[in-house]
């Protein structure tokens, strides 16, 4: 279940562009909003499909992120940017006038993995951060520094299937008792320390790929995120108005797979107790989950854990 999410994003072409452009279905005097802007690279085909009178909003947690929108669309009429959680979409005016598409790129960019700094990477030293917006929230040292073990715990074991999470977590606790964890570096190699090696024939990844992974996602909030953003895009999108999302590992996409699933059919009945109100599917399923083609997989093997699922809001029944 791990996250290739990051990885992916090495490649020239956004993860599934083709399928992303298709799903979005982009009308030229539509209105879209790219909640995860990232460095633009879907973005740039929503505005290359849209005339004179569309609209591009874009929105992003990251202010370096922003900080590129703004250079290289801010003076393009038809693109408004926000800085901030696509959580708060609704108190955004520009988007609160209804939406022909959504699109949630979700996980982590490559300048974000790249940049040690930003203390999302095991491979590469820097400050224990990782967080998205650096100015919300506790980093993961802050978090590490306070956490119980319990806590901690429970975090690699969800967000991570980390087999190993009460062994980690004691180590983490024995030892910020002798000095604080505030390194990347410093964080990896404690974790691969305590880690049992892999056997032959194994297929071996770093040995805290699943506790950064895990660490990351408790930081950011990101599966509470997703939960409200979904809800929230349904509530902005215009009848005929299509979401897509694009999910890096099982725990996101299954929330994207059961939050379609809900608004589109008819929950399963129970014989013994009276039927409720008559259910009023309010999304239609586009297809099944999609996979990056052989032709992507091939230049980008590691788009291999995205899976973009699609669907369309539909319209009120008449009274
Ligand atoms: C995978 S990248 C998006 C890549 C983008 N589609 C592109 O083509 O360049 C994910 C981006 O979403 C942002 N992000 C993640 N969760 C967010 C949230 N809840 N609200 C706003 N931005 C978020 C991250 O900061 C990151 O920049």
């Amino acid at each position: 279940m791990t996250d290739g999410g990051a990885d992916a994003r090495s490649a020239h072409l956004p993860v599934m562009y083709a399928q992303v452009m298709e799903g979005l279905h982009v009308v030229e005097d539509g209105t879209y909003l790219d909640g995860t802007f990232g460095r633009g690279g879907h973005a740039r085909g929503v505005l290359q499909r849209l005339g004179t009178g569309g609209r591009l909003l874009l929105m992003d947690k990251d202010p370096e992120a922003i900080a590129v929108a703004e250079q290289e669309f801010g003076a393009d009429p038809r693109v408004a940017i926000h800085r901030g959680s696509f959580t708060d979409l609704a108190h955004w005016g520009a988007a609160a006038t209804g939406l022909d598409g959504v699109l949630f790129d979700l996980g982590i960019s490559s300048p974000q993995i790249d940049v040690a700094g930003r203390g999302f990477s095991f491979g590469k030293d820097g400050p224990l951060d990782m967080r998205m917006d650096p100015d919300s929230g506790e980093s993961a040292a802050q978090w590490l520094a306070r956490a119980g073990e319990a806590e901690i715990a429970d975090v690699l074991w969800q967000y991570g299937e980390e087999r190993m999470s009460r062994r980690i977590a004691r180590a983490i606790v024995a030892r910020r008792a002798e000095q604080p964890i505030t390194r990347t570096a410093q964080l990896a190699e404690l974790i691969a320390s305590v880690m049992p090696r892999a056997k032959p024939g194994q297929k071996e990844i770093h040995p805290a790929t699943r506790s950064f992974q895990a660490i990351r996602i408790h930081v950011n909030r990101e599966l509470a995120d997703l939960e409200a953003g979904l809800d929230a895009a349904l509530a902005a999108l215009r009848p005929g108005g299509r979401l897509a999302v694009i999910s890096f590992h099982s725990l996101e996409d299954r929330i994207v797979k059961r939050f379609i699933a809900r608004h589109a059919k008819a929950p399963a009945g129970n014989r013994r107790l009276p039927a409720v109100e008559e259910f009023v599917p309010t999304l239609r399923a586009i297809g099944d989950a999609q996979k990056a083609d052989s032709t992507e997989l091939a230049g980008n093997p590691r788009a291999r854990s995205a899976v973009l699922r699609v669907a369309e809001k539909l319209a009120e029944p008449r009274p």
